[in-house]
Formats: C-alpha cells, sequence, structure tokens
C-alpha cells in the first residue's frame, strides 16, 4: 500500500495539508479512532517537535499535546526558554491507537504504532517538513526517533546530541527533497509520557530538561 500518499495535496499550505488529512485512509488506523489530530502550532517554525501520536485528549480534542504529556512538554519548553508560540508541534502518526475499550476504564489505554503505520502515516511528516521547514526536528521518544532516523534508532544512544537529518536510516525522507535536508539537524529525546510514567520520575524529567537545552542553545 501507498499508505497516505495519495492523500497528500501537492499544493497549499499546513492548512490544506490538515483539511486533506481529515479524510485519510492510508491505514487502518483512522477507522476507530474519532478524528485525524494533524500538526499545529507556527506554519514556519525553526524547530518542529515530533511525538509519537495522539493519546486519548487530543484524539477528543484533535488538537496536538493538549493532554498530560502536551502539559509537561510545555512546561520543560518554558523552563529552557524556547516560546512555544514560535514552535510546531506534530506526531509520527496522526490517529490515536488504542488497546480495546475494557470495562470500568475512563480512559482508553494507547498502544504504539508499528512499523507499517509508521510507514503509512510517514507522507504527512514530510509533508510537514517541507512547509514548515524546520532548521531542526525534535524526536520524542522512540517512534518519532524510528520515523526520523531510522528503524535502529535508539533513544538511549541518540538522545542529547545533535545528528544531521540527512544522515537518517532507512525511512527516508522522499528522495526529491532530500537535499534540502541537507541543512536540517535533528535531536533526540525521551518522550514527555515516559517521564510522566517513569519511577525516578524527577531524574527523567531532567534528562528531558537537560535534551532540549542542547534544542534550545541550538536555536540561540
Ligand atoms: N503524545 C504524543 O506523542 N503526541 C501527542 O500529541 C500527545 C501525546
Ligand atoms: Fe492516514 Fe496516518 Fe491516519 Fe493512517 S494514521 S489513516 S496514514 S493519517
Amino acid at each position: 500500500s501507498d499508505g497516505a500518499l495519495p492523500f497528500v495535496p501537492a499544493r497549499g499550505g499546513i492548512p490544506a495539508l490538515r483539511r486533506a488529512a481529515a479524510d485519510c485512509r492510508g491505514c487502518a488506523l483512522y477507522a476507530d479512532a474519532t478524528q485525524t489530530v494533524f500538526g499545529a502550532g507556527r506554519a514556519r517554525a525553526r524547530v518542529m517537535l515530533v511525538g509519537e501520536q495522539p493519546g486519548d485528549q487530543e484524539d477528543k480534542a484533535g488538537e496536538p499535546f493538549v493532554g498530560p504529556a502536551g502539559h509537561l512538554l510545555r512546561k520543560v519548553l518554558g523552563e529552557v526558554g524556547i516560546d512555544e508560540e514560535e514552535v510546531y508541534f506534530t506526531n509520527a502518526v496522526k490517529h490515536f491507537k488504542f488497546a480495546p475499550v475494557t470495562e470500568g476504564r475512563k480512559r482508553r489505554i494507547h498502544k504504539a504504532p508499528n512499523l507499517s503505520e509508521l510507514t503509512a502515516c510517514r507522507p504527512w511528516l514530510d509533508a510537514e517538513v517541507r512547509r514548515v521547514n524546520p532548521e531542526l526536528l525534535v524526536a520524542l521518544g522512540a517512534t518519532a526517533g524510528k520515523s526520523l532516523l531510522g528503524r535502529s534508532f535508539k533513544v538511549t544512544e541518540a538522545r542529547g546530541t545533535l545528528l544531521p537529518l540527512a544522515a537518517g536510516g532507512d525511512l527516508p525522507l522522499d528522495v526529491e527533497g532530500a537535499d534540502s535536508d541537507a541543512h536540517r539537524h535533528c535531536l533526540a529525546t525521551v518522550h514527555p509520557s515516559a517521564v510522566l510514567r517513569a519511577k525516578d520520575r524527577r531524574e527523567a524529567y531532567a534528562g528531558l530538561v537537560s535534551d532540549l537545552r542542547v534544542a534550545a542553545q541550538f536555536l540561540g
């Protein structure tokens, strides 16, 4: 399957992409989710933050990073001096994937997208990178890291250092745009929801802060 590719419009800015993504059927994830949660934020941002997929609250609101993980992320951005108004937020996968709803649970439990879903949704991320044209992509967690830097990506090995995006792995940006990625950098860190789940939450929080300080320094 071509995944999302047939649904991606050749022309138009982020609003046109968002409208088209609302009707994406590039993989099976649209079927159970409430809606497509497209990227949001500054349309020409120097930094793009890439998460995994929308969570329960994002699925309902139709906006990325509005739930607990987003709250923590915005707090860290403030702490390192990155203005959240200057950032574009998005996810590697645009539909919420969750385990079958069980009786008595208020929140649906998120399930990590698999490689085929990641690949299917990748054309949307490519299109966002083309339109927003960021200097820096921040991969939040392993899923975003795999999408941007290849499937052998490991957060623990790569986190906190600036990497050239063009050196990416086996899920490369489309060939047509490969040259224009030469100037882009990527910085990987943990996912903010991993901080919320961590046994030592203070340590995990400090790690996210220290990684995002590298992004803040890069941006000057
Ligand atoms: N986690 C993500 O990866 N993305 C969101 O938008 C919200 C939570
Ligand atoms: Fe399309 Fe991505 Fe949603 Fe799959 S997850 S239907 S590829 S927008």
